[in-house]
């Protein structure tokens, strides 16, 4: 009883010792690298002094997701349900405070694509490149804002977005997941973005650096272009994003550019992102896009960001080798941890960590639905078919799956969008199964339709009129249903993913001679367009109308219906040209292909191949002019509405060009026009230098002013290392696309140079 009764005191006694010291001990001071009045770089090198190389290894060194079975031991089924169903992580450091990466892609919403989760939903953004068809940098921002804050809800700190590859093959399979062919629209609109995504104290990366510029291939092909081509396009497009958008990390890409692997390519990763840039932030791989670890450490990379995904664990312990044997040095292996941790204190990972909440659907969904509405183009409109009027006799619906919802493109970046049932996804040659843990797999070749429908939104805006459906699949039944309709309105589709290059322009399947039926049997035919990129249009003459609605993502269908039914005015202009053929084309077959068949299928062993860009830095609407080709649509264009008048043009020279001119709404309804502005150097070819949307009632007018960056009018000294101006007179042309000519004028530029 006393040893009891002891006992007893003995732990109150302990207790209260314990309770007094709290209450004495001074609180804990936080570390010196969570002072938040000091700069990123001071507090990343406050925090790297006190890392072990060890824990440096461990911070280069990623797995590739949390629902992968490869994570280090201890990940218990509970843990892992803990943490979201990621692309990559990599795990913190507990002792020093440092928050593991949280990695999911990315660009066009926080993807799921995988259907690990059952009932993992998020708001599908249009793709990218119908984002940059609003050439609206606040759509940009707002759409990268929206992705941001959907990734800080699921628990993400790292978002896999950032897409800038030039599309200089319009078949390439990413062609959707990028932002089109000009290296100055591509660069505002993917930096935006990334200020939008990061503005929520998360970090985005910008991919996939570089000349990653077709699927066919892509882990074998060697991207080969001079180095001042390339300055002057690819790399341009991301050096204007990196500016913007300040990414806190640069994805390098699964391709060789001149014949090194892009992740141990000292030209690009050290020399011009690093040293000629001084970007500060970290280089992560591609999902097997490394090939070497001291080649790889030494030429700039700073993260193997999913080692199980690369062919051998390359920064782990040879990592670990290479630092003791001194081929990679202690100091290099500083600076990619201290790259790392800038990257996360400058975006707010230590001071504003995400919290698990419930996503703000509705909202999200209408910044969805507003950037549909201002990416996607109207390319014709013939005797103002459109805007239908609400009391239309009857409309056609045909084909498309538009009873379902809209097309969106495969791969990485695939979202499972909100209000998704699987058993609307159409299987090409797969089936959705259910593996281990009751966790469901998706295979790859399974095409998403974001809802709604299109065709119930079209019932809901035609108010009563009589809409009926058919889906296209027997042309004879087509064509009855188009005869006995007044309106009719057909939907085709082109789909794309990640990994494959589409083999050439041209609808699939029965599309192209659907449509030529249909519009034989009704002139009043609208064709909708849900595409990757450009196709070919052999029926153009014969429709009355041709929307291109891109994959216009989790609230496309109600944008098509408004734009259908005049609630909005079209405003998209094409970030890409529409060729009339692949003849029209740089390399009219897909270097790697018979034209028909892949040469070197992906995954396979076969020798690696090169591709020879001679088109250099004439990519798209530059390669058009040079070559004295027509397009289809050109680079630029969309119709509205309304119309507008473009004049008054004045321009000034110097060391730039500053052009000032009036934009005037010359139509009966409010409307955007998107006017650009193009130089042409002396002896070249015209370059987008600038422009300005703007939104006009009927009769208004606004006057506008755009101002070049001088890099722009410049090439790339690769030997002196510089832009340089070269003094001359200069075609300014003033347009409503890449070959439209409102009006021109001649400046005088001055020789200069500019320090990249
Ligand atoms: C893609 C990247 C993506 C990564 C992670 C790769 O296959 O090329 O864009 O971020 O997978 O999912």
């Amino acid at each position: 009883m006393k040893a009891r009764f002891s006992a007893v005191a003995a732990a109150l006694l302990l207790a209260a010792l314990a309770s007094a010291a709290a209450q004495t001990q001074p609180p804990s001071i936080p570390p010196p690298w969570m002072n938040t009045s000091l700069t990123p770089a001071i507090r990343a090198a406050l925090l790297q002094s006190k890392m072990t190389h060890e824990e440096e290894v461990r911070l280069v060194h990623g797995y590739v997701g949390t629902d992968s079975p490869w994570l280090p031991k201890g990940y218990t089924p509970a843990i892992r349900a803990a943490l979201p169903s990621s692309a990559g992580y990599v795990p913190g450091i507990a002792r020093l405070g440092i928050p593991a990466l949280l990695e999911t892609d990315a660009s066009l919403g926080v993807a799921n694509g995988g259907h690990m989760r059952p009932g993992d939903q998020a708001t599908a953004l249009p793709s990218s490149l119908l984002t940059a068809a609003s050439w609206n940098n606040s759509v940009a921002y707002q759409g990268g804002a929206m992705i941001g804050q959907e990734a800080r809800n699921k628990g993400f700190n790292v978002l896999l977005a950032g897409g800038i590859d030039l599309a200089r093959d319009p078949r390439g399979g990413r062609t959707f997941e990028y932002s089109g062919e000009d290296p100055l629209l591509a660069g505002i609109m993917v930096g935006e973005a990334i200020r939008g995504i990061q503005d929520q104290h998360i970090i985005s990366t910008i991919k996939h650096f570089a000349m990653n510029d077709q699927e066919t291939g892509r882990g074998l092909m060697s991207a080969n272009i001079d180095n001042a081509s390339m300055r002057e396009s690819d790399l341009l497009a991301f050096e204007i994003a990196i500016e913007r958008g300040a990414p806190g990390s640069v994805m390098c890409a699964y391709n060789r550019v001149n014949d090194s692997y892009s992740c141990e390519n000292d030209y690009i990763l050290n020399k011009v992102l690093k040293q000629d840039w001084g970007y500060k932030g970290f280089v992560m791989s591609d999902w097997g896009a490394v090939h070497s670890t001291v080649d790889a450490a030494n030429n700039g990379l700073d993260q193997e960001s999913a080692y199980n995904l690369d062919r051998e664990d390359y920064f782990g312990d040879p990592l670990r080798m290479a630092i003791l044997d001194g081929s990679v040095s202690g100091e290099r292996l500083d600076d990619m941890a201290r790259r790392i941790l800038h990257a996360m204190f400058a975006n707010g990972l230590f001071d504003d960590p995400p919290v698990k909440r419930p996503l703000d659907v509705d909202a999200d969904l209408l910044v969805a639905q507003h950037t549909a509405e201002e990416g996607i183009v109207l390319l014709k409109n013939e005797n103002d078919l459109l805007p239908l009027a609400a009391h239309s006799r009857s409309i056609a619906v045909i084909g498309g799956r538009a009873d379902i919802g809209v097309y969106s493109g495969g791969g990485s970046s695939q979202v499972i969008p909100i209000g998704n049932d699987p058993s609307q996804e159409i299987l090409i040659g797969g089936a959705v199964r259910q593996v281990a843990g009751g966790q469901l797999q998706m295979p790859k070749d399974t095409i998403v339709l974001d809802p709604p429908a299109p065709l119930a939104m079209i019932r809901a805006a035609a108010r009563g009129t009589q809409v009926r459906y058919d889906d296209g699949n027997d042309i004879a039944n087509a064509v009855k249903l188009a005869r006995s309709s007044q309106i009719v309105v057909v939907f085709a589709h082109q789909w794309m993913r990640e990994g494959w290059d589409v083999a050439n322009l041209s609808l699939y399947g029965n599309q192209d001679a659907l449509i030529s039926a249909v519009a034989a049997a009704n002139p009043r035919t609208i064709v909708v367009l849900e595409t990757g990129g450009p196709v070919l249009m052999p029926w153009l003459d014969k429709v009355g109308a041709v929307l291109e609605a891109w994959y216009p993502g989790n609230r496309g269908a109600n944008a098509i219906a408004e734009i259908l039914f005049g609630k909005v005015n079209p405003s998209g202009r094409l970030p890409i040209t529409f060729p009339q053929s692949e003849s029209q084309l740089p390399h009219p077959v897909i270097p790697g292909t018979d034209g028909t068949r892949l040469l070197v299928a992906p995954g396979s062993r076969i020798t690696p191949y090169d591709i020879e860009y001679t088109e250099g830095p004439n990519v798209g609407y530059k390669w058009f002019e040079l070559k004295k080709l027509t397009p289809l649509f050109p680079f630029g264009f969309g119709l509205s509405y309304t119309t507008f008048d473009l004049g008054g043009l004045s321009a000034t020279g110097g060391t730039t060009i500053s052009a000032t001119f009036d934009v005037s709404n010359a139509g009966k309804r409010e409307g955007m026009q998107t006017a650009q502005v193009y130089a042409t150097p002396p002896g070249g070819v015209a370059r987008l230098i600038g422009w300005s949307k703007v939104d006009l009632k009927p009769g208004e007018t606004q006057h506008v002013t755009v101002t070049a960056d001088p890099r722009l009018l410049a090439t790339f000294d690769t030997v002196g290392n510089v832009w340089r101006v070269a003094e001359g007179d200069y075609a300014v042309t003033l347009g409503s696309s890449s070959t439209d000519v409102s009006a021109t004028a001649t400046v005088h530029i001055t020789a200069s140079t500019i320090k990249p």
